[in-house]
């Protein structure tokens, strides 16, 4: 009897954004979770510089679970013109971007993979520039009367003209506020405004991260994660919750990453049936409305009278040890072998539907 050959599947992780460490812990269980029956790993990681380097797959399962002893390794250069070159793309037969934030998330790297012509997990180009954009994701949300908090958005040069007149429109938002980067992520450039005198600031603050900033009416809310997973209708998980106790007052990025008791993983949420009911249907809601394929993380806001809102939309959520993303699967009766493959599935799925696509108005041969 003949085995099919395995699928070569790509890992490239790291990268040049803040979550550059945790890229890497996400990669690493990726990879343990890859069934070796059916899959071959192909690992590429991106340092700090930029720089693609080909890494060894028995020392990425070595490493340490803890982000501020991992890198990536030194190794063969491979050089992103050739990597999507003819012979090069045939020996890869799946993509899977474990990079998370900008250029990884944002529909750059995706684009690429499109023109290369190789099958990849998760969002395409739009549900991924969609889902890193604040501004633009809220937007499209509120136009389908998904609840969301109130929201303005401050470009840069209308700000800079006259920050006073700009500053003096959003009043109607009361306060406190939030003023965040309409591009990040991991609370990064995120501040919570109590007084007048510090809104110019943070929103000043928040433009070192981007050309639009938006300031949000603060919820009290409690922040409750689910996990969507494509599929015809996408598959949704139980509930998770983050319990904030950092000084922050929010899941700051102190309280995320440095504080190791900043903040508690509630899994699963401790939820009404009814409340849970509602919660995923709107997360399944928000991914389809969002252009989402193949793996999201909705993160909403429960406030006490039960009303629910959408905070956000994660494309390529966290896949380390302590992530909610698995981990919610796992709950939900998905191991991470079993995830891990649908998610391959799904991509090859995506790119044989897309090749079936006519592409000229003529008729079909
Ligand atoms: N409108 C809001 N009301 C209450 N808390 C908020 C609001 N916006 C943000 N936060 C707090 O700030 C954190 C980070 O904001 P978020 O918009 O999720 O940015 P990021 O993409 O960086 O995670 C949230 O997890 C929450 O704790
Ligand atoms: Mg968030």
């Amino acid at each position: 009897m003949t085995h099919p050959a395995k699928l070569r599947v790509a890992l490239l992780f790291g990268g040049q954004s803040a979550e550059h460490e945790i890229s890497i812990l996400s990669a690493r269980n990726v990879l343990a979770a890859l069934d070796p029956q059916r899959f071959e790993p192909v690992l590429i990681g991106i340092d700090r510089q930029g720089r693609w380097l080909r890494q060894d797959a028995a020392r990425l399962l070595e490493s340490a679970r803890d982000p501020r002893l991992v890198r990536i390794e030194n190794g063969p250069l491979v050089s992103k013109e050739t990597v999507f070159a003819h012979e090069t793309a045939a020996a890869i037969d799946v993509i899977f971007p474990v990079l998370h934030g900008t250029m990884g998330e944002d529909g750059t790297v995706q684009g690429l993979f499109e023109l290369a012509g190789i099958p990849y997990v998760g969002a395409g180009v739009l549900g991924s520039a969609i889902g890193m954009d604040k501004d633009v994701s809220k937007r499209l949300l509120r136009d389908a009367g998904i609840p969301i908090a109130a929201f303005h958005t401050l470009r840069r040069e209308r700000f800079e003209a006259d920050p006073a007149a700009t500053l003096s429109q959003v009043q109607d938002l009361g306060l406190p506020v939030f003023t965040k980067p309409a591009n990040a992520g991991s609370s990064i450039g995120v501040r919570k405004v109590s007084t007048p005198a510090d809104l110019e600031a943070a929103v000043r603050h928040a433009f070192q991260f981007d050309d639009k900033v938006l300031i949000e009416a603060a919820v009290t809310a409690r922040e409750i994660e689910l996990a969507v997973l494509g599929g015809t209708p996408p598959a949704v998980s139980v509930a998770g919750e983050i319990v904030v106790r950092h000084a922050d007052g929010f899941y700051s990025y102190d309280a995320k990453y440095l504080d190791e008791s900043g903040a508690r993983l509630e899994l699963p949420a401790h939820l009404a049936p009814e409340v849970l009911k509602r919660a995923q249907a709107l997360a399944v809601r928000t991914f389809e409305v969002l252009e989402c394929e193949g793996m999201a993380r909705v993160d909403l806001f429960l406030e006490p009278d039960g009303t629910l809102r959408v905070n956000e939309i994660n494309t390529l959520p966290g896949f380390t040890a302590i992530s909610m993303y698995p981990k919610l699967w796992e709950l939900s009766g998905i191991a991470p072998r079993a995830l891990v493959t649908r998610l391959i599935d799904l991509a090859l799925a995506r790119s044989r539907r897309r090749a079936a696509l006519r592409r000229s108005a003529g008729s079909p041969e």
